[in-house]
Parts: C-alpha cells; structure tokens; sequence
C-alpha cells in the first residue's frame, strides 16, 4: 500500500479546515488516552529546559502544549509538516497560547534538512502517514544530536479478538487519514538506529518506539 503526496494533502486539507474534528478522531484513535500517550512519548525524549525539539507531521500541533513544558520558553519547536492546512492550525493554536518559539515548516519529510542538529526528534500518528517513511525516519535521524532521542508514536491494528474490526479500521483509517497499517515502523527505526525500545499501549494499538543516536 503506498500513498502519494496528493493523497497526504487531499486528505489532511479537510483536517486542517477542522481541527476540532481532527482533535475528536485522536479521542477515538487514542481510546480517551490520548493525553497520557502523548506525554509518554515526550517524556522518552528526556529533554531539557533550553532544548531544540523537532515534531515531524506535526499536524494541528497538538503536542506543542507538552513539548513547550519539556523545552521552556528559551527551548525552541521546529513544526514540520506537509499539509498548509494542518500547519495553518498549528500555528493558530500557538499565536492563541502565546508560543513563541515555535518555528513552522512546511515540506516533504523525506526531504528533511535543516540549518542545525535537534536534541530530540517525536512523531505521532505521523510517520504511519508519511509516503516515503523510511527516508524520513533516516532524514530524523541525520538532524538529531549524537546520544539523543528519537521516540515515533503510531498506531497498529489490534490483535486477539478485537481484530474482527480490522477491515472497517483498516477502510476507515487507509481512506480518512491516509494511514498505512502495513509499513514495520519499528523495524525501519531500527534499521536507522540500533538501540531501539518498543512500548505498547491500549491492548497493543498503539506503540511508542524509542530510539538513541550512537
Ligand atoms: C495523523 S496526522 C498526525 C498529526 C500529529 N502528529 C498528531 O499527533 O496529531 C498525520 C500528519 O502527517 C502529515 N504528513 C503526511 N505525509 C507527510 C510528509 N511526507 N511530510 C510531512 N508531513 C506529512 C500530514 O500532513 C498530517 O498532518
């Protein structure tokens, strides 16, 4: 299964129009957990007051609250995303609670290049979505500081009973957010960075993996 950009920007321009649907179909998506899961895979980052974060697929922004209180006011967040929509609403909830060293990009994250290297890389529900994900999680990867963290929350379809549901997640997901339940998320990290750890959460639906630069 392989998306193209078209579909990525098709796609999250409705999301982007409406965050606060967006923001609904994560309550689903997380099972009313999705606060706590966030900050767990902040939280693997174990940034510092001062630090230089990147969100990857940042979407509406939706971790920017949680990573503003792990860098402080004299850290910085490099938001990247692919949709100007769904950066567009990003950078309406920083300019609402006052952000302001939140710097917005927009582009293909299997095109990633920025000016300096980040002391912690987080995606959620983000690389699940990235048409060329491999080359992305290397592209994270390149930018990130040696001995510092990358950790990639994503979803995956459940197993044991609950996967009766599987073709009418997997229609929904594939067709509304332009998710790919077939990609090894986190055997791709590990091909990028060896020391990886994997957590799973919500019976097995969502994982975090974390992975340290050597
Ligand atoms: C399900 S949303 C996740 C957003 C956010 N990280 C969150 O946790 O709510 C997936 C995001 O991936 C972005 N995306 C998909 N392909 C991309 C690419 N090639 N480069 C950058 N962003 C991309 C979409 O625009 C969308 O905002």
């Amino acid at each position: 299964m392989q998306y193209s950009l078209k579909q990525v920007e098709k796609t999250y321009k409705v999301w982007g129009r409406y965050p606060f649907l967006y923001k609904l179909a994560c309550l689903v998506t997380f099972i009313g957990q999705e606060n706590k899961l966030r900050k767990l895979a902040i939280d693997a980052l174990e940034l510092q007051q001062g630090d230089t974060v990147l969100d990857l697929a940042c979407g509406t922004g939706l971790n920017h609250e949680l990573l503003e209180k792990a860098v402080g006011t004299n850290g910085k967040i490099i938001a990247f995303d692919y949709s100007i929509e769904m950066l567009t609403a990003a950078k309406q909830r920083a300019v609402k609670h006052k952000w302001n060293n939140i710097i917005f990009m927009q582009g293909d994250a299997a095109e990633l290049s920025l000016d300096e290297k980040v002391d912690g890389v987080i995606s959620t529900l983000g690389v699940s979505a990235i048409p060329q994900h491999k080359e992305a999680l290397k592209r994270a990867v390149d930018v990130l500081k040696n001995e510092k963290r990358i950790s990639i929350l994503d979803a995956q379809l459940p197993t044991g009973f609950w996967k009766i549901f599987n073709p009418v997640i997997a229609h929904v997901y594939k067709n509304w957010a332009s998710w790919d339940y077939t990609k090894k998320i986190q055997e791709d990290l590990f091909e990028v960075v060896g020391d990886v750890k994997i957590k799973k959460y919500n019976g097995g639906t969502i994982f975090i993996a974390t992975g340290t630069k050597t």
